[in-house]
């Protein structure tokens, strides 16, 4: 290999830049670099780089290999040769990663290799269930472990850098990109995000087998007015700190070294020129002493929110806010050298953007051996793996949630005798893969058909029909679903929506079943057999009448490569599901925006008071609370104790809860801990999630539950906008969802 070029600086240089620019560091007051020489070899590139090749640092491009945005540039290869882009994304595989590493390091003035970035949101060539699916899971140790693998794969296959984790709170059914995160908590959604960054990352940057993270889209992008993509967002910086912001911190904590900014505007400015967010938020408040880089072109779209006059004031905009890279809107790459001549970005905060880069491609080890994530053995080796394999199918079966049982239909036995398999998603693999599946292979998916024929025993028949597609108003398959089904001895129906109905610019106006899935529901509930419903979707539905007519429900989500053989795990009892939801389910639209932790209002509900806080044509709850999920076991809780009812900021207390398997099979529960504040100097959700545990309980066993609780989890901002928690009554709630909890009540003095 090459020794790469910028290494032959003299000594005096090196000190004497280091000196410039550790002073510009102190200014911004972001943690230390870990690594000194780093810092060192850094100076020493950024010696001898023109201010061209700086802002080719700060360029990135998608190569023509992917698609995940409205333009390609075709000259992407050349810009590489002239040392004017810094890294390219959406391009993948060993070899061709390599050769376009070959250009870089071999062609350019300074040999710098690049950067490699991709969506490998949920898996790379194995894919996982959606982020939302896999936080159903509440499994941390599960989530890792899919971010390993997924890591694992896209490491050997080229990649350096990936956009994920997601972690933007989401409490609007409509909006498609509720599907990429861990939904509505902040909590679930902190610890979440941590498990995914430390996945991704692993213990050492530099390992071959890792990827640097990326936490976005920061931020708030997930409160998008009326679900529609892309749309204004307006919040309280309250809300903003206390709801959006902890999944970044907590990704911030668990070390991911970059930052995407998001499409939206906050409080009239959009994220990516948003000083408070990205400089006095991110690096001075958080320390944070990664790279920031655009969502795709969102610097250019500066002109069409209304607040750049054009695109050579929005890069200005952007960079002078804390933006490090841009992403394909080639702002920086056309206007960027013309706004330093003119004095309107100084030159000292390029170098402080180029150093950011610089020591996320040193900290994964690229100037060692630019070619160390593009190892063609590696990659045939590993990705795809049959041990992948039967990791995705845990954490897939992990990810389902039983949402009814009526009279025990579930689980089916394998030798039932006719079992029909209905719906159009039935013998489907394309769909199973869901949005943002990176280079996932859907032929290589297995169906739910295929699950269900690798279970069933010898002497048990199969009907399958399709019934009738997921779109459209044809209802011709209808009569030979019916007929099947009165054969059968029981009818197993996979309906919902397809994978590009939910992730990115994929907004719904209406969260039912979309085409006449629903009537396919009743026609078959008619028939009286009973009726296994598997739901397989990227959002909350609204799905009364389903819950009404079938036996039995599943959701789903889209599970990924391993679908079929997890829900066939769970629909004949070889796993007894334990997935809770991350996300409430609406009875209606009207009800939206509903989230479990909401206010108590001046007028709480009171069904025989006209002048409280309700609808006429429709109640306030959920159809599925959030944390709801059942399990073919049964669990019984006891009455929480407390190690102390009253207790001072310094100290910890417990809350202990005795939870018994009550049914005849072993299996797992999510107990989770609530907390309401009573009296706040500013108003309290009516409940918020803290701490939870997911146990295996064998049959008949009890085990007792233990909840460190302090007073730092009953902090909230005040009226100052301070963290603090404030002494008074709290109720300390533990149960098996948000809705059915045990309550005592406890005393911050
Ligand atoms: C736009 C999406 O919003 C973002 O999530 C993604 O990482 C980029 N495109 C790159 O594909």
């Amino acid at each position: 290999m090459k020794i790469i070029k910028y290494l032959r600086l003299p000594a005096l240089l090196v000190v004497a830049f280091m000196i410039n620019v550790f002073a510009v560091q102190n200014d911004l007051l972001v943690d230390p670099p870990k690594d000194k020489t780093i810092e060192q070899k850094i100076d020493s590139v950024l010696a001898r780089m023109t201010l061209e090749e700086k802002i080719g640092q700060l360029t990135l491009f998608t190569s023509d290999w992917d698609v995940t945005g409205p333009t390609v540039r075709e000259n992407y290869k050349a810009d590489i040769k002239a040392g004017k882009v810094g890294a390219i994304f959406n391009a993948h595989t060993a070899a061709f990663n390599r050769e376009l590493q070959r250009i870089a390091v071999e062609e350019t003035r300074l040999g710098i290799p690049l950067l490699f970035g991709y969506d490998v949101i949920h898996g790379y060539k194995t894919i996982f269930p959606i982020p939302l699916g896999e936080a159903a899971s509440w499994d941390l140790e599960a989530i890792e472990k899919s971010s390993r693998v997924a890591a694992v794969e896209a490491s050997a296959a080229g990649l350096h850098w990936t956009y994920a984790p997601m972690v933007d709170i989401a409490r609007d059914p409509r909006w498609g990109r509720i599907c990429e995160g861990a939904g509505e908590d902040t909590y679930l959604g902190s610890v979440i995000a941590a498990a995914r960054v430390k996945g991704f990352q692993g213990k050492d940057l530099a390992a071959d087998n890792t990827l640097a993270a990326c936490v976005k889209h920061y931020a708030a992008y997930g409160a998008a007015q009326a679900g529609r993509d892309y749309h204004t967002v307006d919040m309280s910086e309250r809300v903003l700190r206390e709801v959006y912001l902890p999944p970044f911190k907590a990704a911030k904590d668990a070390g991911v070294r970059t930052f995407m900014t998001s499409f939206n505007e906050l409080d009239g400015v959009p994220a990516t020129a948003n000083g408070l967010l990205l400089t006095d938020i991110l690096r001075k408040e958080w320390g944070f002493n990664g790279f920031v880089v655009t969502d795709y072109t969102s610097i250019n779209e500066m002109v069409d929110h209304g607040s750049a006059a054009n695109e050579k004031d929005a890069g200005e905009q952007a960079i002078n806010a804390g933006v490090d890279m841009d992403m394909q809107g080639a702002v920086f790459y056309n206007y960027l050298a013309q706004s330093v001549k003119e004095g309107k970005v100084n030159v000292k905060t390029i170098d402080e953007a180029v150093r950011r880069i610089l020591r996320i491609k040193f900290e994964l080890g690229l100037f060692d051996d630019p070619y160390r994530y593009s190892d063609v053995e590696r990659e045939r080796r590993l990705v795809m793996s049959p041990e992948h394999q039967e990791i995705a199918r845990d954490v897939s079966r992990k990810s389902i949630v039983l949402l009814k049982n009526e009279r025990q239909a579930l689980p089916l036995n394998k030798t039932i005798g006719t079992l029909a398999v209905v719906g159009p998603l039935a013998d489907n693999k394309s769909e199973l893969i869901g949005s943002w599946s990176a280079a996932g292979d859907y032929t290589k998916s297995v169906s739910l058909l295929e699950g269900i024929r690798a279970k069933i025993g010898p002497g048990t028949s199969l009907l399958h029909v399709k019934g009738c597609e997921v779109e459209g108003a044809d209802k011709s398959g209808f009569e030979a679903a019916l007929v099947a089904a009165a054969k059968a001895d029981a009818v197993v129906l996979a309906i919902g929506e397809k994978a590009q109905m939910s992730g990115e610019a994929a907004s719904r106006a209406f969260i039912d079943l979309p085409g006449v899935q629903q009537d396919l529901v009743k026609a078959l509930a008619a028939t009286g057999k009973p009726l296994i419903v598997v739901l397989m979707n990227g959002r909350p539905l609204a799905v009364p009448e389903v819950h009404d007519k079938a036996s039995a429900i599943l959701e789903t989500w889209f599970l990924g490569t391993q679908a079929g053989h997890a829900i066939a795990d769970v629909l004949f009892g070889d796993y007894n599901p334990s997935g809770k939801l991350p996300v409430t389910f609406p009875r209606n639209l009207g009800q939206v925006p509903i989230f479990y932790n909401m206010k108590n209002t001046g007028r709480p509900m009171d069904p025989n008071d006209k002048y409280t806080s309700k609808y006429l044509d429709s109640p306030n709850t959920p159809l599925y609370p959030f944390g709801y999920g059942l399990s073919y076991t049964t669990f019984k809780y006891g009455v929480p104790v407390l190690s102390k009812n009253s207790f001072k900021a310094s100290e910890q207390i417990t809350v202990t809860v005795p939870v018994t398997n009550t049914g005849t099979r072993g299996g797992e529960e999510v107990v989770q801990l609530y907390v309401r504040d009573l009296v706040g100097s500013v108003t309290r959700p009516v409940k918020e999630l803290v701490d939870f545990r997911k146990v295996m309980l064998k049959a008949g066993e009890k085990k007792e539950v233990v909840f460190k609780l302090s007073a730092d989890q009953l902090k909230f901002y005040d009226r100052q906008l301070k963290w603090v928690a404030e002494p008074g009554e709290f109720d300390v709630m533990v149960g098996g969802n948000s809705a059915e909890v045990q309550s005592v009540r406890i005393t911050l003095k």
